[in-house]
């Protein structure tokens, strides 16, 4: 059975890998999955300086789903690099470094640092994320940016460049196309969705930020829905994320049009869902006697 899966000029071992933000580092998950496993780890948001992200509360529950605004609260690069890489290095997965920028240099500069790291899969470029002020949403919505970004990106590394892709916009396929253009190597499909929660007794927002990222079961048939004409637009593989808890609901993304999925706030609930998951793709293809997990694509009636 064949379960890996290319990405430029990279291979997955299988299609299974961890959402970003939602498995921290890795190492936070040692002690409760068997991280070998994994297709991949893609990596809290990476940024040029350590952030110390939003105030709390960043969570709050949904139905079916949670809001976050944790503002890309991370290390930062230089501490990426001596305190997290060490531990990812070791890995049998690819380690996918998850970008993010206030800018455009912020993400290059962030790029050129990695690149010194020989460890690294690839990038996923975070154009995408609703919690931050500058860098997000404002680059991920405007397609003549995403692609300048990404050409720019391209020319600094020869691996995998990743495009991680907001819902939030009129038509997710023209940004699509554009990352395409810009030389990216694959799509990521989707971040979360912009939402809000209001305490009706306070009058106020739940989350001091006002707005967070929504995400779980309840944006799944946006995420299969958005894959699929994603999928449909461009030529490079597509990674199908949100709300993905079970081998049927990766299924779905698989036969949508995606190559690989990525599981994300569902190891909250269930650290050994990504395990599951991906045994259950397995069983799905002894059972139709599918040898290669890239044939699902063709499938969808
Ligand atoms: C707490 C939290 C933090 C996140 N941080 C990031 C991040 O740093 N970078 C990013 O690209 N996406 C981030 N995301 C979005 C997830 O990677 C994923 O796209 C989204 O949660 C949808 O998948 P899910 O429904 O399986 O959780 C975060 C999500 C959550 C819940």
């Amino acid at each position: 059975m064949d379960l890996t899966v290319t990405i430029g000029n990279g291979k997955l071992p299988n299609p299974v890998g961890v959402a970003s933000g939602t498995f921290g580092y890795g190492s936070e998950y040692e002690s409760l999955i068997e991280l070998s496993k994994l297709g991949a780890i893609y990596s809290k948001a990476v940024t040029l300086e350590p952030r110390p992200g939003n105030d709390a509360p960043r969570l709050v529950e949904t139905p079916s789903g949670m809001l976050n605004s944790i503002g890309l609260a991370n290390v930062g690069v230089e501490r990426f690099l001596t305190d997290k890489m060490p531990f990812l290095a070791r890995q049998a997965c690819a380690v996918v470094c998850n970008v993010a920028g206030s800018g455009e240099d912020d993400y290059l500069r962030v790029v050129e640092r990695l690149e010194t790291h020989p460890d690294i899969f690839g990038y996923e470029i975070n154009v995408s994320c609703p919690n931050v002020k500058h860098g997000g949403l404002a680059l991920g919505t405007d397609p003549v940016l995403v692609e300048r970004l990404v050409r720019r990106v391209r020319g600094l590394t020869r691996r995998p460049v990743i495009v991680k892709l907001t819902p939030n916009v009129t038509d997710i396929t023209v940004v699509a196309r554009a990352a395409e253009n810009g030389g990216g190597d694959a799509i990521s499909c989707i971040n979360s969705l912009v939402g809000m929660v209001i305490d009706v007794g306070a009058r106020r927002p739940v989350l001091p930020a006002g707005c967070g990222g929504l995400s779980g079961p309840a944006i799944r048939p946006v995420g299969v829905a958005l894959t699929y004409r994603v999928s449909r637009a461009v030529s490079i593989p597509v990674i199908g994320i949100g709300g993905i808890m079970s081998a049927d609901d990766a299924l779905q993304y698989l036969l949508a049009g995606a190559s690989a999925v990525q599981i994300g706030c569902a190891t909250f609930v269930d650290p050994s869902i990504p395990g599951r998951v991906l045994s259950g793709i397995a069983d799905y293809m002894t059972r139709e006697q599918i040898a290669c997990v890239q044939d699902i694509r063709g499938l969808l009636q």
